[in-house]
C-alpha cells in the first residue's frame, strides 16, 4: 500500500518525486530545489542553447579537448570495450569520442543511461544508424539508483564509464562521493572517462552563468514554469529574479532565484510565503583544482591516470581507473 497523500497534496501528486522535492524544498530556510528539476524537454532545450552560448567555455573547451586528445583516450578506453554513459543527453560527444579509434579497436556496445526514455530512443536510433558496428542499448534509469541498472549486466567485455559536461560539478561533495563509489564498482576491472571543470578568474565564471542573451536566466525560471505546469503551481515568472556569483571560497557558482516582493505561492495545494528578495537556491556548480580532484577519486576507489585541459587550463577531463577488487575495498 502507498503512503497517504500530504494534507492538502492533489492524491495523483502525491508520489510525484518533483512534488515531494519542492514541498520538502519550499519548507526548508533557505528554500531550495534541486537541479536535476531543470531538464524537463524546455529545460534541456534550454540547455542546449546554453552550451552554444559564447559566454559558456565549457562545452565547446571539453569538446576540443576530446578531439586533440582522442588518440590518447582510444587508447586507454581499450579496445572493444563496452561504454557506459552517466546522463547521456543527445548522445552528442560520444560521437568525438567514437571518431577516435583505430577500425580493430571499436568500442562494441554503448549503454547511454538517461532519465528520459523517448529522447533516449530517438538518439540511439540515430547513432545506431550513423556508426551499423555498435550495438547501442539504451538504459532509460536513474543512474544514481543500482537498482534501476540490471540492464548493464548484457556487458560482457571491459567497462568503460563516460561522464563528460562535468555534471559531477551539480553534485554535493556527499553526492559526487557516492556516483563516483557507484561508478567503480560497475566499471571495475576498466575505467572512467570524466569532464571537470577548473577553478579560474572569477570574472569569466560570472559571465558564463550572466550571459548576456538572458539563456541562463530563462533556464533557471523553467523550474518555476514546470512547476506551474506540473504541480499546480502559480509561480508567476515575472516576480522572480536569476542570480548567479561565484563563491571563490566554496569554490562554487551558485544560482537563485530572488523574489521581487513579497509574495505567497501555491504548489500542489500548499501555501509558501517570499519575502522581497528571498531566495530559492537552484543550483550548485562546483570548480575543482586538478589535484583536488584526483584526491576525490582517490577517496572513492579510483585510480587516477592521465589528464588533458586546454591551453588556458578552462577545462579538464581526467582518465580514472578502477581495478579489479578495487572499489569493493574501498566501500
Ligand atoms: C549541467 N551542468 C554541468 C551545468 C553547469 O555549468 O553547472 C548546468 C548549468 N547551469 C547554468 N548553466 C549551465
Amino acid at each position: 500500500m502507498g503512503a497517504a497523500p500530504r494534507p492538502g497534496v492533489r492524491a495523483d501528486l502525491s508520489e510525484n518525486a518533483f512534488c515531494r522535492d519542492l514541498l520538502a524544498g519550499l519548507s526548508r530556510s533557505p528554500k531550495a530545489v534541486a537541479p536535476k528539476y531543470f531538464y524537463d524537454a524546455e529545460g534541456s532545450a534550454l540547455f542546449d542553447r546554453i552550451c552554444e552560448l559564447p559566454e559558456y567555455y565549457p562545452t565547446r573547451t571539453e569538446r576540443r579537448i576530446l578531439e586533440q586528445h582522442g588518440r590518447e583516450i582510444a587508447e586507454v578506453v581499450g579496445p572493444q570495450a563496452d561504454i557506459v554513459e552517466f546522463g547521456a543527453g543527445s548522445l552528442e560527444k560520444i560521437r568525438i569520442v567514437l571518431r577516435s579509434f583505430e577500425a580493430r579497436a571499436l568500442p562494441r556496445r554503448y549503454f547511454p543511461i538517461d532519465i528520459s526514455a523517448t529522447h533516449l530512443e530517438e538518439a540511439a536510433r540515430r547513432l545506431h544508424a550513423e556508426c551499423p558496428w555498435l550495438q547501442v542499448r539504451p538504459v532509460a534509469a536513474d543512474y544514481m539508483q543500482e537498482s534501476q541498472l540490471s540492464a548493464l549486466d548484457a556487458s560482457t567485455g571491459r567497462r568503460v564509464g563516460f561522464f563528460p559536461g562535468s555534471t559531477i560539478g551539480n553534485f554535493e561533495e556527499p553526492e559526487a562521493l557516492a556516483f563516483l563509489r557507484l561508478a567503480a564498482r560497475l566499471l571495475e576491472g576498466g575505467g572512467l572517462l570524466v569532464g571537470v571543470d577548473l577553478v579560474k578568474d572569477p570574472h569569466t565564471l560570472h559571465r558564463a552563468y550572466n550571459d548576456a542573451q538572458g539563456v541562463t536566466a530563462a533556464f533557471n525560471l523553467n523550474v518555476l514554469r514546470r512547476a506551474n505546469a506540473e504541480l499546480s503551481a502559480d509561480f508567476d515568472l515575472r516576480e522572480f529574479a536569476h542570480y548567479a556569483f561565484y563563491d571563490p571560497r566554496k569554490h562554487r557558482i551558485e544560482m537563485h532565484l530572488l523574489s521581487r516582493c513579497a509574495q505567497t505561492v501555491h504548489v500542489a495545494g500548499q501555501s509558501f510565503r517570499f519575502e522581497e528578495g528571498e531566495s530559492l537556491h537552484t543550483e550548485n556548480s562546483h570548480k575543482f583544482t586538478i589535484e583536488g580532484f584526483r584526491k576525490l577519486a582517490v577517496s572513492a576507489g579510483f585510480r587516477p591516470g592521465p589528464v588533458w585541459t586546454d591551453e588556458a587550463r578552462l577545462f579538464s577531463v581526467h582518465w580514472l581507473e578502477s581495478p579489479a577488487g578495487g572499489a569493493r575495498a574501498s566501500r
